[in-house]
């Protein structure tokens, strides 16, 4: 029997693109900029299964090329709102992703950038880099304390939960907002708030929600406003859970302290980007979860899902449960 067709929109690590290579037929788009949508367009026309990433848009359009031979779309990454899943679950296709196993990486690095722009060492360094550090002063670079600050995470999920329990090592008190919080895992120590009053009692905020119709431009002005002067905020979730334009004007006017993006629109940003002219933003290049183990586990679940999918059966981590009531 001829092995089903799949088309990869960018190489998977080891060992899982070599499962995917000797159960398929590959297509394997080779570059390191991803193939743009007219090429996914193509490039799937007659496959049974797509692996793609976050970085390709998987829509309705995608799929009818691909053409009723498609069972399962597996992206590689928690978050799907790069496939749309509703036209997914009328056309019957399981969509997979890979919860889990970079909840830990993503938590560490939010912490990474919750100190990195608390205590400025992105611009501490840049000054040590231009010789603008002049000399050792008591008021000099002056940052956030940890101990005893309130962290407020909106969203209350695998990742913030992990975030949590990094806080309460630093002597934090936390507070969280979310529509609907999985169970806090025992010991944690964290009140649910309102939107509101996260903002307005939060010296450090962290996103941790999924980007959809609830919070895309959750961070606007009017929630800057409501921000202490001294605060923090990092996003690690996706970019356009923040409002970039009302952000720069809120770091510019110093109405909050600092902030770090690990997510921005577009990505890459460009670098003609006004928050790029600030000392108080981090912007780095969307890696929350770039570690060695975790990008191989990626890997792994999204070679899973796709090869369960090609042989009919359920996908071991799968969005659309739906698919399999019908
Ligand atoms: C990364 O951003 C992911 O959703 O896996």
């Amino acid at each position: 029997m001829s092995k089903p067709k799949v088309f990869v929109t960018r190489r998977i690590l080891e060992p899982a693109m070599k499962m995917v290579l000797e159960s398929c037929q590959v297509d394997l788009w080779p570059d390191e900029i991803p193939p743009s949508h007219e090429i996914i367009l193509k490039r799937v026309r007659g496959v049974n299964g797509l692996l793609c990433l976050l970085t390709d848009r998987v829509d309705a359009a995608v799929m009818d090329a691909a053409g009723p031979g498609l069972k399962v779309v597996s992206n590689c990454a928690v978050g799907v709102d790069n496939v749309d899943v509703p036209a997914a679950t009328a056309r019957g296709i399981p969509v997979g992703n890979t919860p889990g196993v970079l909840t830990d990486a993503t938590a560490d690095f939010t912490f990474a950038l919750l100190m990195a722009a608390a205590r400025r060492v992105v611009e501490g360094e840049r000054q040590v880099r231009s010789g603008g550090w002049k000399s050792w002063g008591l008021d000099y670079m002056l940052g956030a304390d940890f101990a005893g600050a309130t962290l407020g995470l909106v969203g209350f999920g695998r990742i913030g939960r992990a975030v949590a329990r990094r806080a309460a090592g630093f002597g934090m008190r936390i507070i969280f907002s979310d529509p609907n919080p999985a169970a806090p895992e025992p010991g944690v120590d964290a009140a649910q708030v309102d939107f509101d009053t996260l903002l307005r009692e939060s010296d450090f905020i962290s996103l941790h929600t999924p980007l959809n119709d609830e919070t895309r431009g959750l961070m606007n002005a009017a929630a800057f406003a409501k921000m202490k002067p001294t605060s923090v905020l990092v996003n690690t979730s996706r970019g356009p859970v923040v409002d970039q334009s009302a952000l720069y004007d809120a770091l510019h006017s110093k109405r909050i302290f600092a902030a770090a993006l690990d997510v921005t629109v577009p990505e890459p940003l460009p670098t003609d980007s006004p928050l790029l002219t600030l000392d108080n933003c981090i912007v780095v290049p969307h890696i929350a979860s770039a570690s060695w183990q975790t990008r191989q586990k990626m890997s792994r679940m999204a070679a899973e899902n796709l090869i369960a999918g090609l042989k009919g059966e359920h996908l071991p981590n799968c969005v659309n449960l739906e698919v399999y009531k019908k």
